[in-house]
């Protein structure tokens, strides 16, 4: 992630960089976005993270593309293993997103990621218990976007979507980008 008193360029001509920069942070901000836990999988390892840039990208086939920082442990993951499965999670459920910050600790007996249970996916990519649904997915194709890669995936299976409320950015008071 970009330092976060860098100031990153272009700016407009005559344009005060400081306060462009905080205007156009605030607006990136501002863009609705729902909040995520990204499963990623490759040989034994396994991990989940908080992501909330993600979307559906095509209809034939049905992909959905995810942004992931290339310096994350689930960047490497979903690289090597060519999958990830991107699970929605209830409104109520807001804390569990503050558990997935950073690499988390798999204990493959007990099936837990920092203590939250999960299954495995067709594709082998873990998604917790506590999901109301979730997109497994295969990856196509990757663009490097600067910070970050953007990974396009085609779903491959999907489960649960009934009831609860999915969790947005708004739910939390963590911001990311901008
Ligand atoms: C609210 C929130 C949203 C986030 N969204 C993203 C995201 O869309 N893409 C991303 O690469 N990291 C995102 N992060 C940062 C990752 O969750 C964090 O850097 C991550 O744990 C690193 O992943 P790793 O466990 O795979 O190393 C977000 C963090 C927060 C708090």
């Amino acid at each position: 992630m970009a330092d976060r008193h860098e100031l990153v360029g272009p700016f407009p001509p005559g344009s005060d960089p400081e306060s462009y920069d905080k205007l156009r942070r605030r607006l990136l901000w501002q863009l609705p976005m729902g909040l995520y836990l990204l499963g990623s999988a490759a040989g034994e390892e396994k991990n989940l993270m908080t992501l909330n840039w993600a979307m559906q990208v095509a209809t034939r086939p049905k992909q959905l593309a995810v942004s992931v920082e290339r310096s994350a442990l689930t960047h490497r993951l979903v690289a090597e293993g060519g999958c990830f499965a991107l699970s929605l999670v209830s409104r109520q459920d807001r804390a569990v997103v503050r558990k997935f910050v950073k690499p988390a600790i798999h204990d493959r007996e007990k099936k837990t990621l920092n203590e939250v249970a999960y299954k495995t996916a067709t594709t082998g990519a873990p998604i917790p218990d506590l999901a109301t649904g979730y997109l497994d997915c295969e990856v196509r194709q990757s663009l490097e976007a600067g910070s970050h890669t953007l990974f396009l995936g085609e779903v491959v299976d999907a489960g649960g979507g009934e009831g609860s409320e999915v969790l947005r950015m708004e739910d939390t008071r963590m911001s990311y980008g901008g």
